[in-house]
């Protein structure tokens, strides 16, 4: 027998290599303490403008206060998949807590927003039936689709009319189920999908309409609850309204609402759901502290926009432009990619973490720095960020 001098292992050695000769590579940064408007990272106190704890709630008291309770009282985790031994009080209760502040008639829960898609999309069409998928959506989303045998379409971003003709184009297969799906807050513009308009096509076509909220909730809406809310939409409107606890809630889990037949079926068909194991009860009991301080205590969503609005207006004064810009996410555009790069270095040697988005994550000429506003950020630390912006932009002549 001749022996073969295959390393079977070393493809990944040269497909990072190449990574890396691109500067396509992530370099990881390390967060040394808690995720806050001011944070430590690498040694170094930075000002956070890339992280998704938009209300600053991963720090409330009453979060902490919730988890550490949780684990005296059900220990660390939860000992099985939710379909098995792994539901807890502490679950449902998150459950009914979350249907109640969405204004629907039920909730599921999923150990991430990724994992919703993940299991759910692929659940809802099959062989036959026709998926509808605006062009940038979330990688969860693609992923999800690409799990079902449905045929699939795409639409011109956010661009009402053009997914009314492949509604059309889709029901000339005459396809059992319609299932049009969208980001809501899209997260590398901050634009907001039309979702009033996408929801009268669905209507007029006999669609099902699935929201993918994650950048949404707890940021639009009255008090934060979410896309549907703010087009004043119900869950007949909006079938699917998917979100995340790990962004703006600041924790960790993915959900779903709608109706009470919808969850039975999503927890009986979901294998993301069925066969992963479910969160530790601190993650839940920190999830429902959260649901109660935007009950509660309105001050972050406002401040959170009040915020935005100083850094948009302070970046646009600079000469910045901010693209489609309708969120607190905030992107400052640089054209090429490697001018996105060095505006991040040269932020970050200012004490200003801003990570730049990139080809292929975006358009080769469309790199940007992409902001996230936080509502524990005070305008002094804005302004902070605004000199840096103004300093390097200018150096790197962006502006
Ligand atoms: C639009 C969108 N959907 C889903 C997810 C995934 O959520 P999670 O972090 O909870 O898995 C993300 C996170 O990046 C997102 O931006």
């Amino acid at each position: 027998m001749v022996k073969t001098m295959r390393d079977p292992t070393g493809w990944m050695k040269n497909e990072f290599q190449k990574l890396v000769d691109q500067n396509l590579n992530w370099v990881i940064r390390e967060l040394q303490g808690p995720s806050t408007p001011k944070a430590m990272i690498d040694g170094k106190e930075v000002i956070m403008l890339c992280s998704n704890n938009y209300l600053n709630l991963s720090n409330h008291p009453k979060l902490k206060e919730a988890a550490l309770k949780a684990i005296e009282s059900h220990g660390v985790g939860s000992g099985s998949v939710r379909a098995i031994a792994g539901t807890m009080d502490y679950h449902l209760e998150l459950e009914r807590r979350l249907a109640k502040f969405k204004g629907a008639e039920a909730s599921l829960t999923y150990s991430a927003g990724f994992t919703t898609n993940e299991g759910l999309i692929p659940q809802l069409v099959d062989k036959g039936d026709a998926i509808i998928s605006d062009e940038l959506n979330h990688g969860s989303i693609i992923d999800g689709v690409r799990l079902t045998k449905a045929t699939r379409f795409v639409y011109t971003h956010n661009d009402v009319g053009d997914l009314e003709r492949v509604l059309i184009e889709a029901e000339k297969e005459n396809p059992p189920k319609m299932l049009i799906i969208t980001d809501g807050v899209f997260s590398m513009d901050g634009d907001i999908a039309p979702l009033d308009g996408i929801a009268k096509a669905a209507k007029e076509h006999g669609a099902m309409v699935y929201v993918d909220d994650a950048h949404g909730e707890a940021v639009l809406g009255k008090g934060g609850r979410g896309i549907v809310s703010h087009f004043n939409l119900t869950h007949h409107d909006v079938q699917f309204e998917m979100g995340t606890f790990s962004k703006a809630f600041g924790v960790m889990g993915g959900h779903v609402s709608g109706s009470r037949d919808m969850v039975n079926y999503a927890l009986n068909k979901s294998r993301s759901w069925l066969l992963s194991g479910s969160h530790p009860p601190a993650t839940a009991a920190a999830c429902i502290a959260a649901i109660d301080v935007l009950e509660n205590e309105e001050e972050h969503v406002k401040t959170l926009w009040e915020n935005r609005e100083y850094f948009v207006k302070g970046l646009q004064a600079l000469g910045y432009d901010t693209g489609f810009s309708q969120t607190p996410i905030i992107p400052a555009m640089c054209g090429e990619s490697s001018k996105a790069v060095e505006l991040s270095n040269g932020l970050f040697k200012e004490g200003i973490l801003a990570l730049p988005i990139v080809f292929p994550m975006v358009a080769r000429d469309k790199a940007r720095i992409r902001n996230m506003m936080n509502s524990g950020l005070t305008k002094e630390q804005l302004d902070v960020a605004l000199t840096a912006y103004e300093k390097v932009g200018k150096q790197l002549n962006i502006i």
